[in-house]
């Protein structure tokens, strides 16, 4: 009888513990992530030439982040144009593109808590002398990719005629050619393609200091409040656990 009895108890710890699992897990019905990004703004996001695979400090942020909230995720590389109503229209789940966070932006869609900061910032040829603002290109074209903070930030100056790419890969090409005064765009971005980029680096340069203060974040369709705590989460415990300052090491030293 005794044994009989704690039998019946263990099973009854068992089927608890098992209860317990799956309610934690019905806790978030999130298994897997679909995670749209613009792959043409390294350091942040980009394809490896050699892997064909996306790659990026957003890349392996978002990978930690569904590692520590216990989900797989997907990339899948998109146009910036188009980007935003692709959540809208359900084409995936989570934007992870060094999106600005933006009062008008968050009126159509959701945003993670910010996860690094990014102010737009000039460059312009090595060779260009008496240039450190962007008013100093009055009369000039400017490039920036189509839609972005960068974009609106040069369009706010009176007498510069904005040119608008696809990708910012395209804007610094034709500045490098001498067919802009200069380009803006997000600092991290700039530094990566003046300073680090075997093409252009000597050949361009960032003026002045970043003019804008921007915070990126995480997007999800407006009212994801399941996904969007998973993120907010996750990114929580990669900050604590070490992870996200590992992430920063490898791609923006
Ligand atoms: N931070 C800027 C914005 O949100 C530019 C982002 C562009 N991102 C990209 N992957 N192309 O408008």
């Amino acid at each position: 009888m005794k044994r009989v009895i704690i039998v019946l108890a263990l099973l009854l710890a068992a089927s608890a513990a098992v209860f317990a699992g799956a309610k934690k897990e019905a806790a978030s019905g999130v298994r897997h992530v679909v995670v749209a990004t613009d792959s043409t703004f390294p350091p942040m996001e980009f394809v490896d030439e050699k892997t064909k695979e996306v790659d990026g400090f957003d890349m392996d942020l978002v990978k930690a982040i569904a590692e520590a909230s216990g989900f797989t995720v997907e990339f899948k590389s998109v146009a910036w144009d188009g980007i935003f109503a692709g959540i809208e229209g359900g084409k995936y789940d989570l934007i992870a593109s060094s999106v600005t966070i933006t009062d008008e932006r968050k009126a159509t869609m959701d945003f993670s808590d910010p996860y690094i900061n990014a102010g737009q910032i000039l460059v312009v040829q090595n060779a260009t002398t008496g240039v450190s603002t962007l008013a100093d290109l009055v009369g000039k074209a400017v490039g920036a990719q189509i839609s972005t903070t960068g974009a609106f930030e040069v369009e706010k100056v009176k007498g510069i005629t904005l040119k608008s790419y696809d990708s910012i890969a395209l804007a610094f090409e034709d500045l490098y050619n001498g067919r802009l005064g200069g380009v803006v765009v997000d600092t991290l971005t700039a530094m990566d393609y003046a300073l680090k980029n075997e093409k252009y680096k000597g050949s361009l340069k960032i003026v002045g200091q970043p003019f804008t203060d921007e915070n990126y974040g995480f997007v999800v369709k407006k009212g994801n409040k399941e996904l969007l705590d998973l993120i907010n989460a996750g990114l929580k415990k990669v900050k604590d656990s070490g992870k996200y300052a590992e992430i920063e090491a490898k791609w923006l030293r």
